[in-house]
Formats: C-alpha cells, sequence, structure tokens
C-alpha cells in the first residue's frame, strides 16, 4: 500500500510537471488545488488557497480552490488562515470547534491544516487550508508533503 508521504511525493512530482514554465500564479495555484484534491479524496474536504491581498490591511481574499463555498474574505486577526498569516506558519488544528474563532464557511469541517505559501522573495502570498470533515485528520506527514509543494509553488511565476 502507498504510504502517505509517497502519495505526497507523486502529486509533488504531478503538480511540478503541469506547472512547470507557467508564469501565472493563478494558474500554479489552481493545479495545486485539483491534484491534491484529487490525491487524498477521502480526506481533503475543502482545499484552496487565500491569498493576501495588497489592496487590504492584513486581510486574505479567496484564491482558487476545490470544494464546497468558501468565504470570500478572512480579516488575519480571525481564524485558522487568518492565524498562520499571522504566524506566518503552519497550524494543524484537530478539532475546529475548539479553536478560537474559527470561520465555518462550511458546518461540515471538523479539522484543518493551514500551510503559509511565499513568494520567491519570502513574503507571504497565500496560504493554503486543507480542511476535513473528520476530527483530527492531518498529522506530520501532511504538514512536511504541503510544505514541500508550497515551498516552490511560486518559484518561476512572477505575475498573480
Ligand atoms: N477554515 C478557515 C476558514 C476558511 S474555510 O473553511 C474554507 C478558517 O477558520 O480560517
Amino acid at each position: 500500500m502507498t504510504t502517505k508521504t509517497e502519495r505526497y511525493n507523486d502529486v509533488a512530482r504531478e503538480i511540478a510537471a503541469v506547472i512547470d514554465g507557467e508564469p501565472s500564479r493563478t494558474a500554479r495555484m489552481a493545479t495545486a488545488s485539483c491534484l491534491l484534491s484529487l490525491a487524498f479524496p477521502e480526506t481533503y474536504f475543502w482545499t484552496g488557497f487565500y491569498v493576501v491581498d495588497p489592496n487590504k490591511e492584513a486581510e486574505l481574499v479567496v484564491g482558487p480552490y476545490q470544494g464546497t463555498l468558501g468565504c470570500l474574505r478572512i480579516p488575519f486577526a480571525r481564524g485558522v488562515c487568518g492565524a498562520c498569516a499571522t504566524q506566518k506558519q503552519t497550524i494543524i488544528v484537530k478539532d475546529v470547534h475548539a479553536f478560537p474563532g474559527h470561520i465555518a464557511c462550511d458546518s461540515q469541517t471538523n479539522s484543518e491544516i493551514v500551510v503559509p505559501v511565499f513568494d520567491e522573495v519570502g513574503a507571504l502570498f497565500a496560504v493554503l487550508d486543507v480542511d476535513s470533515t473528520a476530527l483530527d485528520s492531518f498529522d506530520a506527514q501532511d504538514k512536511a508533503g504541503l510544505e514541500s509543494i508550497c515551498k516552490t509553488l511560486l518559484h518561476g511565476a512572477p505575475q498573480t
């Protein structure tokens, strides 16, 4: 049986192959959300990006995603995505109902992982939010797999 780490390695290769040479950040994020969602259908209920809005003070706006309807905007001061954007580090939440300020875009979500996405000069560009309907779905393997994909996602993509 394929381990979770092997599946992350496989999907990382797939994403890299599809986005190779593609300068649009939107196209790169859309590819990652689609292929990640397809790679983990049993866990990934909502998979997508919230992008730092350059026209607003400390606010994320929804980007490419797969899943049910997502909230359009999330201030840095709110929710797991906001906490990730503020702390600039991955956050794993085993039970979203126990997370102060969690934003329930869809009440079916019970656990989540949010990973920061930096541009080539190290500025925060977006966060990748993955939500699951089960409790305690994400662990160190998901963190390592997603951080590795997010690390190079924007490299070679100067446009938005
Ligand atoms: N889970 C997020 C909100 C976004 S969605 O669930 C799509 C949060 O609390 O930051």
